[in-house]
């Protein structure tokens, strides 16, 4: 049994995370709400990542396993973007990750075999239009997901996933109608949006023992998107 902690375990692909693990192991979901984890046996400690401290005493001496989920889809264009837009993306996507990376590091390192999982986006690998400011937030979630893993090797490891468009309520604004649906699935070589389900299985997986030799890896799900043209 381990001590998991994800921050923003309470929707979307988090969820997916909380409810494959919450059954072998004591898990703690901080986020701002808790209805869709009604039923669930695990710790909800209400919090704000932009707003709020976080109490060190509501977790466990020691976390095996550490998750940071929440994240941003603005999109504009660039002559639109103003620094408060980038500062507010950074805001949620890195400084808060990073303050809470920090925060429960010490923790991490109490543990035999701690793992660490963070999100991007597939708009780092590709550049896409209107994602200026989404993109340059996930990139330093990838800089620093490659450079604590290094630092912090052979401890803790330390990984991203990178997605494309999945059902989530982030992603609701772009998947809201069936124009919008088709639209989206056609741009995917796999003519599919991602299913955080699917996503959950995987990043339960690195998260595991049995990811032991993974480390520093950008996890590309996203049915192709980085990686394959299809015309
Ligand atoms: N969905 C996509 O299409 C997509 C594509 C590429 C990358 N990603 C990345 O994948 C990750 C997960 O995305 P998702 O689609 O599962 O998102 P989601 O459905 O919006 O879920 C985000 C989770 O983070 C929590 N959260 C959001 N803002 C918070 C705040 N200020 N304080 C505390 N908790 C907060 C939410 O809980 P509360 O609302 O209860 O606080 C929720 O549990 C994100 O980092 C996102 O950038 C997603």
């Amino acid at each position: 049994m381990k001590n998991i902690v994800i921050v923003g375990g309470s929707k979307g692909i988090g969820l997916e995370i909380t409810k494959l693990l919450y059954n072998n192991n004591k898990v703690y979901v901080l986020s701002r709400t808790a209805e869709e984890l009604a039923g669930l046996n695990i710790t909800h400690i209400p919090f704000d990542v932009t707003a709020d401290q976080l109490n060190l005493e509501l977790l466990p001496e020691v976390v095996d396993q550490f998750v940071y989920c929440p994240g941003s889809i603005n999109l504009k264009p660039i002559s639109n973007l103003k620094q408060e837009s980038f500062q507010s993306d950074m805001q949620i996507n890195f400084f808060a990750l990073t303050d809470l990376f920090q925060a429960i590091l010490p923790r991490l390192k109490k543990s035999n075999q701690a793992s660490v999982l963070f999100f991007s986006t597939v708009a780092v690998s590709v550049g896409m239009p209107f994602h200026a400011s989404i993109a340059a937030a996930k990139g330093a979630v990838e800089g620093f997901t490659k450079s604590v893993a290094a630092e912090l090797a052979p401890g803790i490891r330390v990984n991203a996933i990178a997605p494309s468009l999945t059902h989530t309520s982030l992603a609701d604004k772009f998947l809201n109608n069936e124009r919008k649906l088709e639209a989206a699935k056609s741009r995917n070589p796999l003519q599919e949006i991602g299913d955080p389900k699917k996503i959950a299985t995987t990043a339960v997986h690195l998260l595991s023992d049995d990811a032991s030799w993974i480390t520093g890896q950008i996890i590309h799900i996203d049915g192709g998107m980085s990686t394959v043209k299809t015309s």
